[in-house]
């Protein structure tokens, strides 16, 4: 069945798998929504998008994405409010990302206009797929990957910009607990650790395997020529609290710019917490533990919003963080989440209807 909608060719499934989705057991991004947005980069330009049920893409065995890993992606969700309505939270932030991730990694850049038509047109579709249960809300998973062929180790001449989307839980399940990182990193000066590309995760499996195999969940990633300073959490941008003030490390080539960090350093302004964007060293934090002054650490990311850290190792010794009433953590997290669900006002301009 053919139609328009938001100028976008539209080819609907036949029937819609919904019915075999437990919206109360959702995990996160496991079960896939009826429709997809595909969009080509062939000839030197991008191709209209068209949406279409979702399905396996064929690709030729020497696509350069299998050999060259020239792929980037975004992560952003949709909410729905208490009448139905659906929401973005900044998703032009995530539109110039992607093309941010785009020229570093030598891929034509997309349209705004068939990002932002493109996926609220997939929205008005598969609204009926945005869980209303607390918590819940439509994982976005934009991506671009070189389609294009040919063991020649250059840029692909063909691209597919594919926006995908899941039903989603949350991000994390139970206490996050931590493990400074010694050895590895996760990016380096001059590197795409600003980049959402693939491959920074990639790299990030095997050193968060053995902190797993330790008894932890995830990374904290410290500066590549160092390891001195802590930079980010897994795949989230870290926030510390030492006594009343919120720290977070500064963006540079080797961190990405949180969407939701940057709008949790503003939140927090404006409810008069005082907050320091500088470099934190491992030293400080583990000082802070000691003396008791350290009170909170917590990860920020669009899948976790805000998750907070339980406990943190540091060269074999352990170290809890207390559990506040009171947490900044928590008080963040209850605003942001009420900007994003439409539970209250917007003074900051973003949210965004779709
Ligand atoms: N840092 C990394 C490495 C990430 O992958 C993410 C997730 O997107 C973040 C931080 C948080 O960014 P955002 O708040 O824009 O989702
Ligand atoms: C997000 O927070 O949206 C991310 O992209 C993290 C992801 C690796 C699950």
């Amino acid at each position: 069945m053919e139609n328009i909608i938001n100028n976008i060719p539209v080819t609907k499934c036949e029937k819609s798998k919904i019915s075999d989705v437990d919206f109360n057991n959702l995990a996160f991004g496991s079960v896939f929504s009826d429709h997809m947005l595909v969009c080509d980069y062939k000839n030197g330009a991008w191709e209209t998008p068209t949406i279409v049920p979702y399905q396996p893409i064929t690709l030729d065995p020497s696509a350069k994405i299998f050999h060259y890993g020239q792929s980037i992606f975004e992560g952003m969700k949709a909410y729905k409010d208490t009448n139905e309505d659906v929401w973005l939270f900044r998703p032009m932030d995530n539109c110039k990302r992607l093309n941010i991730s785009a020229k570093r990694l030598a891929i034509p850049e997309l349209p705004e206009a068939y990002f932002m038509e493109g996926l609220k047109a997939l929205l008005k579709l598969d609204s009926n797929w945005i869980p209303t249960n607390s918590g819940g809300s439509l994982y976005i998973r934009p991506f671009i990957f070189a389609s294009g062929n040919g063991f020649h180790a250059s840029p692909a001449n063909a691209y597919k910009f594919i926006i995908a989307t899941a039903p989603s839980g949350a991000y994390f399940s139970g206490k996050v607990k931590v493990a400074i990182e010694e050895k590895y990193s996760r990016s380096a000066n001059g590197g795409v650790g600003y980049a959402k590309a693939g491959g920074n995760y990639a790299g990030q499996f095997y050193p968060t395997q053995l902190a797993i195999q330790k008894g932890y969940n995830q990374v904290i990633w410290t500066d590549d020529n160092t390891h001195e300073y802590i930079e980010e959490a897994g795949a989230m941008n870290i926030f510390v609290r030492i006594n009343d003030t919120l720290m977070t490390a500064p963006t540079s080539d080797r961190i990405l710019d949180g969407i939701t960090r940057k709008s949790i350093i503003e939140i927090a302004e404006a409810e008069g917490i005082n907050v320091e964007v500088k470099k934190i060293s491992v030293n400080e934090v583990v000082e802070a533990a000691k003396n008791g002054s350290l009170k909170e650490m917590f990860g920020s990311g669009t899948a976790a919003v805000v998750s907070p850290i339980a406990a943190f190792g540091y060269k074999g010794t352990d170290y809890d963080l207390p559990e506040l009433e009171n947490s900044y953590a928590s008080l963040l997290k209850k605003r942001i989440t009420d900007i994003q669900y439409n539970r209250t006002d917007d003074p900051f301009g973003w949210r965004v209807k779709v």
